[in-house]
């Protein structure tokens, strides 16, 4: 296999962490590139169910490197339970093969503190974050007064630098938010278990993906969230706080944008959407609610009942622009069956306009009328299918629609929520 990205052409919960798991196989390494513990990727198999939410999704294969890059914000005690988690269920989590680039900036407890905080105080509609401290994270990154894995191998300069970050942080606990400031030393004392843990992982993830490129060992790049969270292109403000389109994989993982090759886009049959934002094709009836609990449509990371609506194809089509999509992996195909109808969002209007894309100016989303197509439902169970073939006609024409649409392949077919309920068109004869 080349080198493959991974990433989530809607608003996240694609189905990335199965697809990473399932091309795993193919591949040598895997490096999550950006985002951190917001993220909640699920992998069945067999009977077992994982949930990751830092930890990249290729580490159910024992032989394969895992690599979390700098430009993932790392929660160490996060970190920790998920290692034990996989640990005590007989996954190796040994830094033999798991590694971490001293360069990944650290949420610290201050961080999922001000999230809360801001959240609750916030006027005007919440933003409906995960609460994880990802957003005040990133600030600290790009503020450059942030905590970064590699400052544990540097006691002195730790404690310097989270006593700087505690000035500004305590002037907003106590005179903001009205509540108590936080010492360096209650601080250091929180973190350092899991940091100290943490260290033992560090490694220079940028030389492991040079060395792979030299060695010819195919590297998969998971990406977290959507592009419609991107920090830049999606439904600002109802974002992320990274940028989540392919572009970043190499600079979150720390490579040349030479390697990134085959950009894969995940995308599920129909759409959905967690927390607050713009969703023109949402469905608050009894389909969205068909969608929702067929779909199982809970948070991964927050348990929140996820919102569902029809598949936006102008969404879609900005996704397959901004990230390049050469391909893409239809999931949860078998969520639709036993609709009669199915609605396809071909565009939107806006103030008698048509428009093909999103339109580019904040808040706009919120303001256009979808236009459907409708077109034939199925009633079978595809949930057994393996093959093209197998899928009823009408399932097959609505993935042939979406091609169409988008003039991209569809490379994968996705059909449960198990590794092996996948239609392979890259290797069967469509
Ligand atoms: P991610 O964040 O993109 O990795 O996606 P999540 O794991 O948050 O959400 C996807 C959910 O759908 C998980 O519960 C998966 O187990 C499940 N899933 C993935 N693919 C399929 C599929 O093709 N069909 C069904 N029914 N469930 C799927
Ligand atoms: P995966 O990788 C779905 C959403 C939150 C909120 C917004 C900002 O599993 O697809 P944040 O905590 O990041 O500051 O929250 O982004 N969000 C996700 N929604 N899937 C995710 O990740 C998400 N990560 C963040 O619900 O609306
Ligand atoms: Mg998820």
């Amino acid at each position: 296999m080349s080198n493959v990205v991974v990433i989530g052409t809607q608003w996240g919960d694609e189905g990335k962490g199965k697809i990473v798991d399932l091309l795993t196989e193919e591949a040598g390494l895997i490096v999550r590139f950006q985002g951190g513990n917001n993220a909640g990727h699920t992998l069945v198999v067999g009977e077992e169910t994982f949930i990751l939410h830092l930890i990249p999704s290729g580490i159910l294969h024992a032989e394969k490197i895992c690599l979390i890059g700098n430009g993932v914000v790392v929660d160490p005690e996060v970190f920790c339970r998920e290692l034990d988690g996989l640990s005590n269920r007989g996954i190796d989590v040994r830094p033999e093969r798991l590694v971490v680039s001293p360069k990944t900036h650290l949420i610290m407890p201050y961080h999922r503190l001000l999230d809360k905080l801001r959240e609750e105080k916030r006027t005007g509609e919440k933003i409906g974050t995960t609460g994880r401290g990802i957003g005040p994270c990133y600030e600290d990154k790009v503020s450059r007064i942030g905590i970064r894995a590699g400052d544990f191998l540097q006691p002195d300069l730790l404690r310097r630098k989270i006593s700087m970050a505690l000035v500004e942080k305590n002037a907003l606990l106590k005179h903001h938010y009205g509540v108590e400031e936080l010492s360096v030393d209650a601080v250091l004392q929180m973190v350092a278990e899991p940091g100290q843990r943490l260290s033992a992982y560090l490694g220079d993830v940028s030389e492991h993906l040079a060395l792979a490129d030299k060695q010819g060992k195919s590297v998969l790049f998971e990406g977290a969230q959507g592009t419609h969270l991107d920090i830049d292109h999606g439904t600002y403000p109802f974002v992320t706080s990274s940028n989540t389109v392919a572009g970043n994989a190499s600079a979150g993982a720390g490579c040349s944008p030479r390697l990134l090759g085959t950009i894969m886009g995940i995308v599920k049959a129909y759409t959905t959407r967690v927390g607050s934002g713009p969703f023109p094709t949402e469905l608050t009836d009894s389909t969205g609610d068909y969608l929702q609990q067929k779909g199982g449509e809970f948070g991964a990371t927050t348990g929140r009942k996820r919102r569902c609506g029809w598949l936006d194809l102008a969404l879609l089509r900005e996704s397959i622009r901004l990230n390049g999509v050469q391909e893409i992996v239809l999931t949860k195909l078998d969520v639709l069956s036993g609709l009669d109808r199915i609605a396809l969002c071909t565009g939107y209007v806006l103030a008698d306009r048509t428009l093909r894309h999103p339109p580019q100016g904040e808040g706009q989303l919120g303001q256009v009328r979808p236009v459907y197509e409708n077109v034939n439902g199925w009633s079978e169970d595809i949930s057994g299918a393996r093959c093209w073939d197998d899928l009823p006609h009408a399932a097959r024409e609505y993935v042939l629609r979406i091609e169409k649409e988008l003039h991209t392949p569809v490379s994968i077919i996705s059909v449960g929520s198990n590794r092996t309920q996948t239609i392979d068109r890259r290797r069967i004869a469509k």
